[in-house]
């Protein structure tokens, strides 16, 4: 067994190019109807204030998800392989994917985010923790494309895992964030990655079912306005990368459940007419108009079944809490 005794290394794939950010705002901000993408929401303060809304009483998928894990974690152990590479998509704070360590006992750990300034201090902290577990983090922007590039190959085959079998952990209902072609696309780079490894490997990922309107919207509009002061945030945070001067006050908070497409749809509703400048446009919004920010799908199991399938995984299983609100499916690369 090697302790590792340093801090983890990293390497970092992507780098935020400002010039691209603020060409994909206007693009979105003249755009009919105008959107932002969700990305634009997690800045320093709206990372904390997602936090606070997974502690929101009406917020159940966090919570609904951990005792999923809490209570079939030995269950998932009987097919999810010992041994793995375990690649943590979003990783963040990392604590879904340690709370599993004890679990799954995997003999690496790659988290991957697409800030590694918030991975570093996490992942030193881990290390601590988990001496005999060799780790890296990596940054990448996997929502555009998710493969593992020649520097983490390199990685993974110069470790003690070189031939282990690689399971991708995709918790937290974020590729709820995706449409269906989306989602099909991000899955098949993943069955490619789970496929590089050795035999036995797949996805564990976390997806957030279709339930009554009035579970869902509340998740998405809840009383204390956590989740509107989330949305409202982004536009300070397109005041700052764009040099926009959006009035967050002047904006309603719009949290619903389009039933057609099978989605929660976030907008912000202008208050009153109004306009808004950047260096180089401007978009007068009327009354009433809206901005969409965010889309969170949620899926029917046999639906999403499917999609996995479609992806190339074979005959997946899952696990749901008794209210069958969220699953965890397993799908074998
Ligand atoms: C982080 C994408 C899973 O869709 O539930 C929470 C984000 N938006 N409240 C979700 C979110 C508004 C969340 N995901």
């Amino acid at each position: 067994m090697t302790l590792q005794t340093t801090a983890p290394p990293f390497i970092q794939l992507h780098h935020e190019d400002r010039a691209a950010l603020r060409a994909e705002l206007v693009a979105g901000l003249q755009a009919t109807p105008a959107h932002i993408s969700p990305k634009f929401l997690y800045d320093a303060l709206g990372s904390r204030l997602f936090d606070a809304i997974t502690e929101l009483p009406e917020y159940y998928p966090t919570r609904t998800e951990a005792a999923i894990f809490q209570q079939h974690g030995a269950d998932m152990a009987q097919v999810v392989p010992g041994g793995s590479i375990l690649l943590d998509l979003g990783a963040g704070s990392c604590v879904k994917a340690a709370r599993l360590f004890p679990v799954l006992r995997p003999a690496a750990y790659v988290a991957i985010d697409i800030s590694v300034d918030y991975l570093r201090d996490t992942l030193q902290q881990l290390q601590q923790q988990h001496p005999a577990l060799a780790m890296l983090g990596v940054g990448m922007d996997f929502s555009s494309r998710f493969a593992l590039g020649a520097e983490v190959a390199d990685w993974l085959a110069d470790g003690p895992a070189a031939q282990a079998p690689r399971v991708v952990f995709y918790p937290g209902s974020s590729i709820g964030n995706f449409d269906p072609v989306e989602a099909l696309a991000l899955l098949r780079q993943a069955h490619a990655v789970c496929r590089s490894g050795g035999a036995g490997g797949g996805l564990l990922i976390g997806v957030d079912r279709v339930k009554p309107r009035a579970v869902l919207e509340p998740a998405y509009d809840d009383a204390l306005g956590v989740t509107g002061a989330f949305n409202r945030n982004l536009l300070l945070n397109v005041n700052r990368v764009l040099g926009a001067d959006f009035a967050p006050a002047a904006w309603r908070h719009v949290g619903l459940f389009n039933e057609e497409a099978s989605r929660i749809e976030m907008h912000l509703e202008a208050s009153a007419q109004q306009t808004v400048c950047w260096p180089g446009g401007q978009r007068v919004f009327a009354a009433g108009e809206r901005l969409h920010t965010e889309s969170s799908y949620k899926w029917q199991p046999d639906h999403f079944e499917a999609l996995l399938r479609n992806a190339g995984f074979g005959e997946a299983r899952h696990w749901s809490d008794a209210q069958g609100w969220f699953s965890v499916f397993w799908a074998p690369a």
